[in-house]
């Protein structure tokens, strides 16, 4: 069995974390946290990371308020300089940045971009259900949900692209059922990807034919897709043209596709996948 320190950030980590503005009021974070059942929000200001906000943060500024605390802005009780880890960092890294910085949450950054959160509660998870063994849903499992989830992807994104087509053919009545449906294909590649990193990536990991380059190119494609729809859901939000729109949204249409197919192909073969499980000492 493999060192259970060596996994990646990626693994461990809240991908596509909850964000708010420094502009934002406390009142509005406090919903935020409430709503998401979240105790933390890093703050973004564009795509740059200016802090992170805690619910101690909340707590602090409630109690020191001289004004009423809830008209208080994000950036007046922020935590600046969050602490960072960049993709790729081990489990052992992120533990000992965790422990000399003093901190029980990391923000995980791709570069300039924040793709991630890591709180002392991910790593206690993961490390107890590898403890337990209870990390993993069975092989087979794994794979009749991906595929179940791919099939049901797949309808949406033929309604999708459809709708689409009609926009660009000139049909205007097709624009708020694009808006519709392109909302819910959000929804669900969301959560589709997160369960795939969670349960498909470290059932692959260990597989020989596998191995540490192409989990990072899993986790680059799984990337490439968030930063698509995350800008066709801020120009959903935004755009004049629907028609410009359009055809962003098949090209979305496409890459979503082409990666459902390579998964079937490569990653979701039943031999590759025994095999990992049963060398890297998962039940099943
Ligand atoms: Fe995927
Ligand atoms: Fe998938």
């Amino acid at each position: 069995m493999e060192n259970t320190t060596d996994v990646l950030v990626e693994e461990l980590m809240s991908p596509l974390p909850h964000v708010i503005h420094p502009d934002a009021t406390v009142a509005e974070a406090e919903a935020r946290m409430r709503d998401a059942a979240i105790h933390h929000l890093p703050v973004l200001e564009g795509e740059t990371l200016v802090g992170l906000l805690t619910a101690r943060d909340l707590a602090v500024a409630a109690n020191v308020a001289v004004e009423s605390p809830a008209s208080m802005k994000v950036r007046d009780v922020l935590t600046s300089r969050p602490v960072t880890v960049a993709t790729g960092t081990k489990l052992s890294d992120v533990v000992a940045t965790m422990l000399d910085e003093r901190v029980g949450v990391v923000v995980v950054v791709d570069g300039p971009r924040v793709v991630g959160i890591v709180t002392h509660h991910d790593v206690f998870r993961h490390l107890g259900e590898r403890a337990l063994g209870t990390a993993q849903p069975s092989p087979e499992e794994i794979r009749q949900r991906v595929l179940d989830e791919h099939r049901r992807i797949a309808v949406l994104l033929d309604k999708v692209e459809g709708l689409a087509r009609q926009l660009i053919g000139g049909d205007k009545g097709a624009d708020p059922l694009l808006r519709r449906s392109m909302f819910e294909l959000h929804e669900v590649m969301r959560h589709h990807m997160a369960y795939e990193e969670r349960t498909l990536l470290p059932a692959l990991r260990d597989a020989d034919c596998f191995g540490p380059a192409r989990v990072a190119a899993f986790v680059r494609e799984h990337q490439a897709q968030r930063s698509m729809l995350e800008n066709i859901a801020t120009e959903l939000a935004a755009t004049e043209s629907p028609e410009r729109l359009a055809v962003g949204v098949i090209e979305l249409v496409r890459a979503i596709r082409d990666d459902m197919e390579t998964e079937s192909r490569e990653f979701l073969d039943p031999d590759l996948l025994r095999d990992s499980v049963i060398r890297s000492g998962f039940g099943g």
